[in-house]
């Protein structure tokens, strides 16, 4: 009995282990969490397995914490807002054809799976009920949809503004709610959205560009614009300061 008991618990042990192994493997390494400096060193070179597993394994590895009704609310808006750009870029693909919208779609997709595995971990509902293109919980999303899309269409430069006016508002967005949440884990997420984001935005003007267009800002001032467009692509996973910590991601 005694034996079978110990059996028992050596192998839920090491069933443990090897989930905590599986779970960080992607990264190759660690669970042990003396700060984030420890887990952007790591102690393997991993097989880089995919950009959602590191924020995944990043999002878990970071303190349940409780949440506030603002921070709830930016969850939702920022899920179904990442589905904005996704669907208005797809759908701008569609009728122009061009490469931009359809890498920029996929980094949104990235991004839709990062809140949703937030509010996974709070177990909170998902606003995103219906995942087809162009349908959104939020009748005020769904008119932004609506009105952006009509304007996409109109030609390739207003596409191209369209798509610097939805980075520009989530940036705004971004900036706003992290300063609303205390939660690592939330900010951690919204560093890493605001970081694509200004990423988004320096492809979108610096195409404008190539038409002898700009775009000047209708939620950021053009101050903020231009000290953005103005500075180099960002890469990496960032922490919830900000700053990076994880070069060697999809992130
Ligand atoms: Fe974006």
């Amino acid at each position: 009995m005694i034996k079978k008991a110990f059996f028992v618990t050596t192998l839920i042990g090491l069933l443990v282990v090897q989930a905590m192994a599986q779970g960080y493997g992607d990264r190759g390494q660690g669970m042990g969490r003396k700060g984030q400096r420890e887990y952007a060193r790591g102690r393997g070179a991993g097989s880089g397995g995919g950009f959602n597993g590191g924020m995944n394994a990043l999002v878990a590895s970071l303190p349940h914490e409780e949440l506030s009704e603002a921070e709830m609310k930016g969850l939702f808006q920022m899920r179904e807002e990442e589905k904005l750009a996704r669907d208005v870029y797809l759908t701008l693909y569609q009728d122009w054809d061009h490469q931009i919208f359809k890498n920029i779609a996929r980094s949104e997709q990235r991004h839709m799976n990062a809140v949703k595995t937030l509010l996974d971990k709070y177990n909170l509902m998902d606003p995103v009920i219906d995942d087809t293109v162009g349908i959104f919980s939020d009748p005020k999303i769904q008119n932004l949809y609506y009105e952006l899309v009509q304007k996409g269409r109109i030609s390739h430069v207003h596409s191209l503004q369209v798509g610097a006016l939805i980075e520009d508002l989530d940036i705004f967005d971004l900036k706003e709610f992290i300063q609303t949440t205390d939660n690592v884990d939330i900010k951690t997420v919204y560093q890493n959205l605001l970081k694509g984001s200004r990423n988004h935005l320096r492809s979108f003007v610096s195409r404008l560009s190539a038409y002898g267009e700009v775009y000047e800002g209708t939620y950021l001032t053009a101050d903020e614009i231009d000290e953005i467009v103005n500075s180099p692509m960002e890469r990496g996973l960032y922490d919830q300061e900000g700053n990076p910590f994880y070069p060697n991601t999809g992130w």
